[in-house]
């Protein structure tokens, strides 16, 4: 179908169209690891980018030096279901709409279950889950107010295959599976996709205390061989978000087939 085609549909809209939309995302946790490489990638698309940081302000603000008027820097607590309100309120009073939400921040922490102090455990689930589920529930009026609006929800390659001492973090991350198809059934009506990212494994601060004998056996479970990358993520939410305009209720696994 030619550019000139009058069947061509606003999904028919190629990259470099969508971003002359003037679309604007908030990314969870921009202020490091993958969460910075979305957000990077997204400004370099022409997307402007409200990073949200719980303590790392000064990540987010490295992005606004190089993408000055095009980074608002948000504080966003997922303990803190007010500081999401919060954040929302000022992407509406900033830029007056909001076109992409990417559901990143997250915390990590384990133990086999029985050795787990069991407040702990649940800190992980309040955090990835109830505080993901506020930002939602925060930013889905403003989504709902365009007409070609995403949700990325950032889960797990363990969330699909389990990991040992991972019980907790693991819950979390394959409850938003079924969290994001049915948000999916949701808000499919207007507009609104929900998809969720899968990464396998990739060297960030969260990954940092992980044993060498536990990197050894995820990296030969891994069929790619290898740990992947933060750009690889980045680039594949990006995909998610900008591009896959017919897809909604997926699971798109970026793990080097670990999860095959
Ligand atoms: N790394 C991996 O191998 C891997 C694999 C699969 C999935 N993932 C997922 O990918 C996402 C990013 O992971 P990462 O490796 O980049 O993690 P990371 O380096 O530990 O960064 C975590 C980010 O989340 C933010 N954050 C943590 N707790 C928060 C809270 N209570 N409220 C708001 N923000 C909070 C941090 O913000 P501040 O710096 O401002 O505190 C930081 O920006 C997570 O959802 C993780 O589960 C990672």
């Amino acid at each position: 179908m030619s550019q000139d085609s009058p069947d061509r549909t606003a999904a028919d809209r190629t990259a470099a169209e969508r971003t002359a939309a003037d679309r604007t995302s908030l990314v969870t946790g921009a202020s490091r690891g993958i969460g910075a490489g979305i957000a990077r990638h997204l400004l370099d698309r022409g997307v402007r980018v409200a990073g949200a940081y719980r303590s790392g302000r000064d990540g987010v603000e490295k992005l606004a030096t190089a993408h000055r008027d095009r980074v608002l820097p948000v504080h966003l607590d997922l303990g803190d279901p007010d500081s999401a309100v919060d954040a929302v309120e000022q992407v509406r009073a900033t830029w007056g709409r909001l076109d992409s939400l990417v559901l990143n921040a997250a915390v990590w922490d384990g133990g086999r279950l029985t050795r787990m102090d069991p407040d702990a455990w649940w800190a992980v689930v309040e955090t990835n889950l109830r505080g993901t589920a506020a930002v939602v529930r925060a930013a889905v009026p403003l989504l709902q107010e365009g007409n070609d609006a995403s949700i990325v929800l950032v889960g797990s390659v363990v969330g699909h295959v389990g990991f040992p001492g991972d019980t907790a973090y693991a819950s979390t991350k394959a409850a938003l599976v079924g969290f994001a198809r049915s948000l999916a059934k949701e808000l499919a009506a207007t507009g609104v996709r929900v998809n969720v990212l899968a990464p396998g494994f990739v060297d960030t601060d969260m990954t940092a205390a992980v044993p060498e004998g536990s990197r050894a056996t995820i990296a030969e479970a891994t069929l790619l061989g290898r740990f992947g990358t933060v750009d690889e993520i980045a680039r594949a939410a990006v995909f998610l978000s900008e591009d896959a305009t017919f897809c909604t209720g997926t699971v798109l696994a970026a793990d080097g087939g670990w999860s095959l």
